[in-house]
């Protein structure tokens, strides 16, 4: 258990102060020196958090801090997927499971008392959180260490600091006020110099292609033996990376649109000239030097 800094606190009073809620959903009280109090999310807010993360068949969804366990019960309920809830306090974890006994849930969802820091969420593809920005700050290494790329993140209210969001919402709440969610994907690393060949009509091209990156945020440069080549719209989501090379083909330049999954050190994918509907799509696998892979939150 983590003792939480006076500023963090004082945060959250600050945002809740912002935020009037009825006086029976602040339990001051009980905050007991965990690193954060317990402030139940709005069920407006409940929604738009499992709207933001697309929720499919198969998800397994955890609430990191779960409180009365609102979040995991009612993905539960609304989207019949395995949801699980870890909290520090007994108290909380004893009123999710009555909580979940009265939705009918009994059984299908899991509450575990523990430390989130401690805890194993590896097999989530969805985690849902309402801590403090200092609180995600110091579990950022951890969900990019630990999650698999392509795990949709969302936060009520609280940021990741330079980690910026993918899409940001706002919800009205009851309370007269309005609340911020952020939703996040974790990205794959794609650091480092990745290697492949393509044909393209009579030629075989080799292509070198160096890439650095700042969370989910790749800039690239690619070359042709010793020949730059310009690379543009590089785009990665989760596992999934495309970019647009610019190739001479057959005596023309040609686009080619760059689309493939990330595993490890290898991309597998396809290439085709761009604005050529009817030219059939190249296989196009690159893999990486090990040695090159560099952190991706500096
Ligand atoms: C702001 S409440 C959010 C409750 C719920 N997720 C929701 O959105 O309604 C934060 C919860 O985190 C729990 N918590 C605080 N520190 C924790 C820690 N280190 N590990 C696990 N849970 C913690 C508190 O007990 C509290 O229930």
């Amino acid at each position: 258990m983590t003792k939480a800094p006076i500023p963090a606190v004082l945060f959250l009073a600050g945002l809740l102060a912002a935020s009037p809620a009825p006086a029976q959903d602040l339990e001051w009280q009980s905050y007991k020196g965990y690193d954060v109090p317990f402030v139940p999310t709005p069920y407006e807010v409940v929604e738009e958090m499992l709207r933001l993360v697309d929720i499919k068949p198969g998800d397994v969804l955890y609430d990191l801090g779960c409180g009365d366990g609102r979040i995991v019960i009612t993905a539960a309920k609304t989207y019949g997927i395995k949801a699980v809830g870890i909290d520090i306090d007994p108290v909380r974890i004893k009123e999710s499971n009555e909580n979940a006994a009265a939705a009918g849930l009994a059984g299908k969802v899991r509450f575990i008392q523990q430390d989130l820091f401690e805890a194993d969420f590896k097999d989530a593809s969805v985690i849902t959180m309402y801590l403090l920005t200092s609180v995600n700050m110091r579990l950022r290494p951890k969900l990019l260490e630990d999650l698999r790329p392509g795990t949709r993140l969302v936060s009520h209210s609280f940021g990741m600091g330079e980690w910026r969001p993918d899409k940001t919402s706002a919800v009205e709440t009851p309370y007269g006020d309005e609340r911020d969610v952020y939703f996040w994907v974790i990205p794959a690393n794609v650091t480092g110099r990745w290697d492949w060949d393509l044909t393209m009509g009579s030629r075989t091209a080799h292509y070198v292609l160096e890439a650095d990156q700042e969370f989910q945020a790749v800039t690239a440069t690619v070359r042709e033996g010793d020949w730059p080549v310009s690379v543009s719209e590089v785009r990665l989501s989760g596992d999934e990376i495309s970019f647009r090379i610019d190739a001479e083909s057959d005596g023309k330049m040609v686009s080619w649109l760059y689309a493939g999954k990330v595993a490890g050190h290898r991309i597998r994918g396809a290439a085709r000239p761009a604005g050529d509907a009817k030219a059939a799509p190249v296989t196009w696998t690159a893999t990486r030097n090990p040695m090159t892979i560099v952190a991706i939150a500096k």
